[in-house]
């Protein structure tokens, strides 16, 4: 591993097979992570970003691959390799945070229970004045009243419910957090709140954060890195700056010029997607993007196109990569 790096993709597959149909939900995935940094994963809905995270945090055994893990302890170790006990070491080190906290939290449970609940699952020895002493000081970390913590979800808006899930996820000092959608449901004020909260925890806990969103303005503002997902692969992956002012990719430039923007005197032509995303089950030929290409090429119809590094940390996956001129967000 890179010596900078906490995390290190390599290669990752995911398939799923029931009656004889195979799903490929994630193809051929790698990325690098530093430590400290935020990595933003866009893409459309279906296009494999759910299971890439859960397939990271070893919810999911991928199909293929290596997913590369620096332990807190300097350690280098294959995460979808390491055997139970060592898992059992390093698992409570790797967190996710999901989209839907009221679905994910018990509604039987107190909200100290629930942010204990983590604690007893990896420190079962733990006395319990100590967990309610870490789950209190926790719950104070992420903004919640302590005189709410006897209280059960359903008392909650959606913004207190999602600090409550992240309290959860940090409680047990993790190094790694995949948010998948954490805050997608939430209304756009309630969204910077808690996003602002996840800046915070992170630079207070030292934290490297995947987040993964279908909303690419989301995505930009805590980015450090941005990796764009398309029908399980990931066609370009680089700097937030680079992807967003110089994306390289057809489908980055479709996506972006689909960002709304508030300036009314900055118009942008939106790049339409034609047709629907394909059925990752019957992938196309080629570049599974060429279909919907507007620049598609003879070549683009029969020929995958290999994942290259067109400048130093930007890879891109398109035949075209270096011959295209490719419009970015560039309104600032
Ligand atoms: N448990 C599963 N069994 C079968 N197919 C799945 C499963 N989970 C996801 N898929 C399929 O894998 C693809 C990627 O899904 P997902 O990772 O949820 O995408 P995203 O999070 O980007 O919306 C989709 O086509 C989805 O239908
Ligand atoms: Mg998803």
């Amino acid at each position: 591993m890179n010596k900078d790096n906490i995390l290190e993709v390599r290669h990752v597959h995911k398939r799923f097979t029931s009656k004889n149909v195979t799903v490929k939900a994630v193809t051929d995935v790698s990325f690098e992570v530093k430590a400290g940094q935020t990595i933003g994963i866009v893409g459309e809905s279906g296009c494999g970003k759910t299971t890439l995270g859960r397939c990271i945090v070893r919810a999911y055994n991928a199909s293929e691959g290596e997913v590369w893990y620096r332990t807190a302890a300097g350690e280098e170790l294959d995460f979808l390799k390491a055997d139970k006990k060592k898992m059992k070491l390093i698992r409570k080190e790797i967190q996710m945070i999901f989209q839907d906290p009221y679905s994910s939290l018990d509604p039987r449970m107190t909200v100290l229970d629930i942010i204990e609940e983590p604690l007893k699952a990896n420190f079962p020895d733990m006395p319990k004045a100590k967990m309610d002493e870490l789950a209190k000081d926790m719950a104070a970390k992420v903004g919640l009243n302590p005189t709410y913590l006897m209280r059960y979800p359903h008392a909650f808006s959606g913004g207190q419910r999602q600090r409550i899930g992240i309290a959860r996820a940090l409680v047990i000092n993790p190094r790694i957090i995949v948010c998948d959608e954490a805050v997608s449901a939430l209304d756009v004020s309630i969204q910077a709140q808690v996003i602002n909260l996840l800046c915070d925890l992170q630079k207070e806990m030292n934290l490297t954060y995947l987040f993964i969103s279908h909303d690419l303005s989301v995505v930009e503002h805590i980015s450090d890195r941005v990796g764009v997902m398309y029908l399980g692969r990931m066609v370009e992956y680089g700097d937030t700056e680079q992807i967003f002012s110089h994306p390289r990719h057809p489908y980055t430039e479709a996506l972006l010029s689909a960002v709304p923007v508030a300036d009314p005197n900055y118009q942008v032509e939106r790049i339409p997607l034609k047709g629907e995303i394909p059925n990752p089950a019957n992938p196309p030929s080629g570049c599974y993007f060429h279909e919907r290409c507007s620049y598609c090429c003879e070549q683009c119809c029969t020929e995958s196109p290999a994942y290259i590094e067109v400048e130093p940390g930007h890879y891109v996956a398109c035949h075209r990569a270096n011959e295209l001129e490719l419009r970015g967000f560039d309104y600032k």
